[in-house]
C-alpha cells in the first residue's frame, strides 16, 4: 500500500490549483463543494495545513445569506459545460446557484480532532472558530431555504444539488420540468467520457431547464423554494445534514459557542425524517414534495441512516437485510442502485456504480452503529476496487471496472483516509 499511498498523494498534489483541488483536471476543472470537503480528509493524512486551506478556500465563495455554491469558477476553463455564463449568478468569485451535500461540518470536526491529537489544537482554534461561524450560516441557510415545509429534511431544487445527478430517484419528479425552451447547447462531459457512463440528453435538458429557472429568479433562493418545478426531499442530503448538525453541535461545545439553534434543527430532523421512510418498500428513500410520492428506490443513500445517527431496531434490521441481499448480487459494495432494480446499470454514474465517498459515509455509520462486519466489508471493498483498478471516479459493483474520470481527487482522498 506504500506505492498506492504515494500515488494518492500525487493525485491530490497534481489536482491542487493553489488552495483548492479540482476533482479531475479534464472533466471537472473547478472547485466543487462536497469534493473539496472529502479531499480535505485526504490532505489531513499528510498535510494538515493544506487540508484546512481546502475548506477555507471553499468558504471564500460563500454568499452573504450563508449559501455555499456547488461550483466555484476560480479560473476560466472551456472544458466544462455549463460554465459561469450559463449560471449567470453575477458574483465574485463566480459561482453556480445551487448547493451540494453538506459534508463540510463533519470533515471540519475530523480536522479539529486531528489537530488536537497532534498537539496543535491551540494553533488551529482561531481557524476552527472562523469556520464554525461559516458552517453555522450555511446550515441556517438550509433550514431557511431548503426545507420549505419545515419537515426536518433537505429539499433539493436540482438533481445536481444532491450530488447523485442521475439517480432514478429524480426520474418521476423530473417529468414535471418543461424542457421545451431549453434550446441548443453542447455538452462537454461526453467529449471527455464515454456517453454510456453519463446522464442522458433528457436528463441534461432537465438540468438546464432548472438552471434557467433559477437564473430567471435572479438566484433568489426564497423565490426558488416557492416556485421551483422540481422539489424533492433527498434522503442523501437529509441524512448528511442531520449528521453534519450533530458534528457542528459538538464543535460548538468544543469551541464554547451557542448550540441552541443547532439543537432545534437536530430535533426537527429527528422528529420529521420518518417522512422519508417508505413502508411499502421497507426502505429510506427520497420523496417528492410536490406529489408526496416516495421514490421507492433502494440506493446507496438509503443506507446513510446509520451515518445520520438514527437508530430504530425495525428500520435498521430492514436496511441490514437490504445490504445482505445486495451483497449476494454484486462483488463489490455498495452499488448506487439496488442491483435487483430493472433500471440498474453497472457503468452509468449513479444508476449502479460504487462511489468511494458514499462508501466512506456508509462504512463510518455502520461502524459507529456497531455493525462491524458490514463496516469492514464496505471499507475492504472500497480499498480493493482502488488497488485493483486505480483511482477512478466510480466503479462497477459487478466486475470492479473503473468508470468516469481517472486520477480522481476524492477517490484518492478516501484511499488515504481509510488506508493510513
Ligand atoms: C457534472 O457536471 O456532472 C456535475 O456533477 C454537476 O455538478
Amino acid at each position: 500500500t506504500d506505492r498506492l499511498d504515494g500515488a494518492a498523494r500525487d493525485i491530490l498534489r497534481c489536482n491542487d490549483r493553489g488552495g483548492y483541488t479540482v476533482p479531475n483536471g479534464r472533466v471537472y476543472p473547478f472547485q466543487w463543494n462536497w469534493d473539496s470537503a472529502f479531499v480535505a480528509l485526504g490532505f489531513a493524512t499528510f498535510d494538515r495545513e493544506r487540508a484546512w486551506a481546502e475548506i477555507e478556500t471553499l468558504f471564500r465563495a460563500q454568499w452573504d445569506d450563508g449559501f455555499l455554491p456547488h461550483i466555484v469558477f476560480w479560473q476560466e476553463d472551456e472544458g466544462y459545460f455549463p460554465g459561469p455564463q450559463v449560471w449567470g449568478t453575477d458574483r465574485e468569485p463566480v459561482t453556480s446557484g445551487i448547493t451540494q451535500p453538506p459534508v463540510a461540518a463533519t470533515v471540519v470536526r475530523r480536522l479539529w480532532d486531528g489537530a488536537v491529537a497532534a498537539g496543535e489544537g491551540e494553533a488551529f482554534r482561531p481557524r476552527a472558530e472562523a469556520l464554525f461561524d461559516k458552517l453555522f450560516a450555511w446550515h441556517r441557510w438550509f433550514a431557511d431555504h431548503r426545507d420549505p415545509e419545515q419537515r426536518g429534511v433537505v429539499v433539493a431544487m436540482h438533481p445536481w444539488e444532491t450530488g447523485r445527478d442521475n439517480s432514478p430517484e429524480w426520474d418521476a419528479p423530473g417529468e414535471s420540468i418543461d424542457v421545451s425552451n431549453v434550446g441548443e447547447y453542447t455538452r462537454r462531459d461526453t467529449g471527455h467520457l464515454n456517453a454510456k457512463m453519463r446522464p442522458t440528453k433528457l436528463e441534461y435538458d432537465r438540468y438546464l431547464a432548472l438552471v434557467q429557472y433559477g437564473r430567471a429568479q435572479g438566484w433568489d433562493h426564497a423565490k426558488i423554494a416557492t416556485g421551483n418545478p422540481f422539489k424533492v426531499a433527498d434522503v442523501g442530503m437529509s441524512m448528511i445534514l442531520l449528521r453534519a448538525n450533530r458534528d457542528l453541535a459538538d464543535l460548538a461545545d468544543i469551541l464554547g459557542c451557542d448550540r441552541s439553534a443547532i439543537d432545534v434543527w437536530i430535533a426537527r430532523s429527528e422528529a420529521g425524517i420518518g417522512w422519508l421512510w417508505d413502508e411499502v418498500r421497507g426502505t429510506w428513500c427520497s420523496r417528492d414534495l410536490l406529489t408526496g410520492r416516495h421514490s421507492g428506490f433502494v440506493t446507496s443513500a438509503s443506507l446513510l441512516s446509520f451515518y445520520a445517527g438514527l437508530s430504530n431496531p425495525r428500520k435498521d434490521a430492514a436496511m441490514l437485510a437490504h445490504i445482505e441481499r445486495i451483497s449476494a448480487r454484486v462483488q463489490f459494495l455498495m452499488p448506487s442502485l439496488d442491483p435487483d432494480d430493472p433500471g440498474f446499470q453497472m457503468v452509468r454514474y449513479w444508476r449502479g456504480p460504487v462511489w468511494a465517498v458514499v462508501n466512506w459515509m456508509i462504512g463510518t455509520g455502520l461502524a459507529e452503529a456497531g455493525h462491524r462486519r458490514w463496516a469492514e466489508r464496505v471499507r475492504g471493498d472500497t480499498l480493493a476496487l482502488i488497488a485493483r483498478k486505480g483511482f477512478y471516479e466510480a466503479f462497477s459493483p459487478i466486475d470492479g471496472s473503473g468508470s468516469g474520470g481517472d486520477d480522481f481527487s476524492w477517490t484518492a482522498a478516501i484511499w488515504l483516509a481509510w488506508s493510513t
